[in-house]
């Protein structure tokens, strides 16, 4: 068992032992350690959600923030694994109320505006399923104030889109801007009063909610690539010796977003600067690298490797796998890096596919311990499904 699993196990236990631990005591590093076992190679990142998380815990400070990261690199894993850290840990059960919802629904496209009810009903749903009971006003008005809110595909709601201006994405921002500076919007529903169901209208203060939004935002490397390298912009990118196999020493310029980019970037994009201002921290994900690539395959809590270890398992088979052929999985993944790590689970399915259909005919079987058997994903294996 790992250090983190053990402290994992340690605190949960504590916790289930009937002393909750306070808010307060749960730090940002031990945060970041729970978020870890969902979210590989993305640890700078993690850092700024997990102070996010406890800014709005302990409730004294909102903790808003954006997530930025090409495809496939993980933020809707941040998201869900935010989700999954509010189900695990017994003290987080009062802010269970999450919603993550795709940017393009929480706006009427026909009329232009708006619609935070969408949200508030997403909202509402989950914190009815956390309550887990019909609730009182009260007890409702409660589970909604202290919710997170995950818009993700924000990026699609430029202001801008494809040089014009896009006034749906306006509206969605100054929406959202409203929201977090703490607005009361109404909603009717049922709820308990003298123990009967009655139609209420509730009052819903958003001030107290933390916003988590996301979006890949396409284009803007580009963007700032070009801001950087035009003359008159008075900077240029920096230049690193870089020392090769054989041992030659060659100069070579390097750009990564993270180096360059200023906040005027996004409103260059299309972010409305009032909005993004709401925002405590704006989070550049990082590019996952090969090795980043390879505990994602073998270690993420949804990897596509434990997933069909999971399926075979149940015809009583051990799948495992050559730690060479896992590494030349994450090597193919990584060429394809305009998917990131979904790359991962299209590779993989290529050689697991016709072994989860018939595990018998493929060949690979081996007889282990107790009637059971045993898969090796080898190397030759991996090479020749890919064809390599
Ligand atoms: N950092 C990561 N850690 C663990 N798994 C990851 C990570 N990044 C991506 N994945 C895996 O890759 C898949 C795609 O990731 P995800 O949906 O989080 O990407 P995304 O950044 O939201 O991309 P998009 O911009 O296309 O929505 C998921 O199945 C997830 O399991
Ligand atoms: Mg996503």
């Amino acid at each position: 068992m790992s250090k983190e699993q053990a402290t994992n196990k340690e605190t949960k236990g504590a916790a289930a032992g009937g002393g909750l631990r306070s808010i307060e005591s749960i730090t940002p590093p031990q945060i970041l350690e729970e978020l870890k076992s969902g979210v590989l190679g993305q640890d700078a990142a993690l850092k700024f959600v997990s102070v996010a998380i406890y800014k709005h815990t302990t409730g004294k400070v909102p903790g808003n923030i954006i997530l930025i990261g090409n495809s496939g690199t993980g933020k809707t894993t941040i998201m869900n694994n935010i989700q999954r850290l509010y189900n695990e840990l017994p003290e987080y059960a009062p802010f269970r109320s999450i919603a993550i919802i795709n940017a393009n629904l929480l706006v009427d496209s026909d009329r232009m505006e708006f619609r935070p009810e969408r949200l508030l009903t997403a909202v509402e749903q989950r914190a009815r399923s956390v309550i887990g009971h019909p609730p009182t006003a009260s007890e409702l008005k409660e589970a909604m104030e202290r919710a997170t809110i995950c818009v993700d595909e924000i990026d699609k709601m430029s202001s801008i889109l494809a040089g014009k201006p896009n006034a749906i994405g306006v509206a969605l921002q100054q929406g959202l801007l409203t929201l977090t500076e703490g607005d009361r919007v109404p909603i009717k529903t049922h709820v308990m009063v003298n123990g009967e169901e009655k139609l209420a209208t509730i009052e819903i203060d958003t001030k107290g909610m933390m916003f988590i939004c996301g979006g890949a935002f396409e284009g803007l490397y580009d963007q700032v690539f070009s801001r950087v390298t035009n003359p008159s912009s008075g900077e240029s990118l920096r230049s690193v010796a870089v020392r090769n196999a054989d041992g030659q020493v060659t100069i070579e310029v390097r750009f990564s977003l993270a180096d360059y980019f200023k906040i005027e970037d996004l409103f260059t994009y299309g972010m409305v600067p009032q909005f993004i201002a709401r925002l405590d921290n704006v989070v550049l994900l990082s590019e996952l690298a090969v090795d980043s690539l390879k505990s994602i395959l073998m270690r993420a809590l949804d990897s596509p490797f434990l997933r069909s270890k999971r399926y075979l398992n149940v015809m009583g088979i051990d799948l495992e796998i050559e730690d060479l052929a896992a590494s030349i999985l994450a090597e193919q993944a990584e060429k394809h890096s305009r998917t990131g790590a979904r790359a991962l689970r299209t590779i993989f399915s290529k050689i697991i596919n016709p072994i989860e259909f018939d595990p018998w005919g493929s060949g690979a079987l081996e007889d282990a311990e107790g009637n059971r058997k045993r898969l090796l994903v080898t190397a030759p294996m991996v090479r020749r499904a890919l064809g390599l």
